[in-house]
C-alpha cells in the first residue's frame, strides 16, 4: 500500500509541473483529492489492512495530502496571477492619458441677463413679480388705456388663441395691473421678467416671441425726478458708473408722460459709430408716469397715489452689449454660438 502511495505522491507531482493554466489545476484538484482518488480509498480500505501496517498508511496518506496541498497552491497561485497578468495585457488602462472633458451647461445668454438686471433691481429694493404669458384682451390692452382701435391690438401684432378675448400677452406691462390689484393699497416696487409674443415677422432685429422686463414703483408723491434718477442709477449699475443717459419724450397709452431712456454708446463713447447708427446714444428701455386710468384700473386713486412704470429687453440689451447682429440667434440652440457666453 505504502508502495501504491508513494508512486501515486510521485505520479501526482509530475502531473502537476507540467500544468500550468488555472483550468487544468482545477480538473488536477478534483482528480487527486476527489472520491475515487487513491488518498481517499486508501483511507476507507484501512479497515482491511493488517494492524501494525494501518498508522503507517494513515499518517503517509496525511503527509501526502500536506504536501500535494502545498504545491497545488504554489501552482495555482503562480497560474492566477499569470492569469491577471493577461487579462490587464489585453485590455491595457493608461492611466496617464487626459481624462475626457465633461461637458458642462451654461444658461442662455438672455437667463444671464435678466438674472443680472433682476439682481440690480433687487439690490435697488424692487422684488421679482411674476405675471401670465397667456392673458386677456382685458388686461393686455383695455385696462391698460389702450383703446379699441389702437394699431397693437391689430391682428398683426398679437396672437390670439381660439378662446375669445384670450391672447398670449405682448407686453409684460398686463403685469402692472395683477401687481396693483394685489398689492393695493401698499406701496409696489417691482420688476416683472417674461416672455412676450408678437405675430410678426421674423428678422434680424424682431422675432415673435423675446423677454420684457417690467418694473413698476406706486406709492404716495412719485415724481418724474424718481423714474429719471431710479433708471439713471441702473443704467449706471448695469453699464458702468460713468454712462450718460438722456430722456427722449415718446408715447405709450398707460403712461403720461411717456419717454424713452437711451444710454451713451459705450461702443463708441458716444462719438458716433455703427452700433450706435452714427448718433452716440442707444436706446434702452421705454417708461413713463403710470397714466391715472391705469392706477385706477389697479385699484389706486390717482389723486392720493402716483408711480412710474419702465419696460426693457434683456435680448436687446445684451444684442448690444455683446454686439450679436441677428435676434434669431437667440432660439438657433447652436452651440457654437452659445457657449460664446
Ligand atoms: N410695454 C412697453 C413695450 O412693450 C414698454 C413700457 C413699459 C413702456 C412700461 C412704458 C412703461 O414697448
Amino acid at each position: 500500500m505504502i508502495e501504491q502511495l508513494n508512486q501515486f505522491e510521485g505520479e501526482s507531482l509530475a502531473k502537476l509541473n507540467a500544468l500550468n493554466d488555472s483550468e487544468s489545476l482545477k480538473a488536477w484538484k478534483g482528480e487527486v483529492f476527489g472520491k475515487t482518488s487513491l488518498l481517499s480509498t486508501a483511507l476507507g480500505e484501512l479497515g482491511k489492512l493488517p494492524k501494525e501496517e494501518r498508522p503507517l498508511v494513515g499518517k503517509r496518506v496525511n503527509e501526502i495530502k500536506q504536501k500535494l496541498t502545498a504545491a497545488f497552491e504554489e501552482k495555482d497561485y503562480a497560474a492566477k496571477a499569470a492569469d491577471l497578468e493577461k487579462e490587464l495585457r489585453s485590455e491595457p488602462y493608461d492611466v496617464t492619458l487626459p481624462g475626457r472633458p465633461v461637458t458642462r451647461g451654461r444658461l442662455h445668454l438672455i437667463s444671464q441677463t435678466v438674472r443680472e438686471i433682476c439682481d440690480v433691481w433687487a439690490e435697488m429694493g424692487f422684488q421679482v413679480y411674476r405675471s401670465r404669458e397667456v392673458e386677456t384682451d382685458e388686461y393686455n390692452f383695455e385696462l391698460l388705456n389702450i383703446p379699441k382701435h389702437h394699431p397693437a391690438r391689430d391682428m398683426q401684432d398679437t396672437f390670439y388663441t381660439t378662446v375669445p378675448d384670450v391672447i398670449l400677452r405682448t407686453h409684460t406691462s398686463p403685469g402692472q395691473i395683477h401687481a396693483m390689484r394685489e398689492y393695493y393699497p401698499d406701496p409696489i416696487r417691482v420688476v416683472l421678467p417674461g416672455m412676450v409674443y408678437r405675430y410678426e415677422q421674423i428678422t434680424a432685429r424682431s422675432d415673435i416671441q423675446f423677454d420684457q422686463i417690467e418694473g413698476l414703483a406706486v406709492g404716495k408723491g412719485i415724481r418724474m425726478s424718481d423714474l429719471k434718477g431710479t433708471l439713471t442709477d441702473f443704467a449706471r449699475r448695469i453699464f458702468g458708473k460713468g454712462v450718460r443717459t438722456r430722456f427722449r419724450s415718446d408715447h405709450f397709452p398707460f403712461t403720461e408722460p411717456s419717454a424713452e431712456m437711451d444710454i451713451e454708446c459705450f461702443v463708441c463713447g458716444g462719438k458716433g459709430c455703427a452700433v450706435c447708427k452714427r448718433s452716440g446714444w442707444l436706446e434702452i428701455l421705454g417708461c413713463g408716469m403710470v397714466h391715472p386710468i391705469v392706477l385706477k384700473n389697479g385699484g389706486y386713486d390717482p389723486k392720493v397715489f402716483s408711480g412710474f412704470a419702465f419696460g426693457m429687453g434683456p435680448g436687446r440689451i445684451a444684442m448690444l452689449k455683446y454686439k450679436i447682429e441677428d435676434i434669431r440667434y437667440f432660439w438657433g440652440n447652436d452651440l457654437r454660438f452659445l457657449s460664446q457666453f
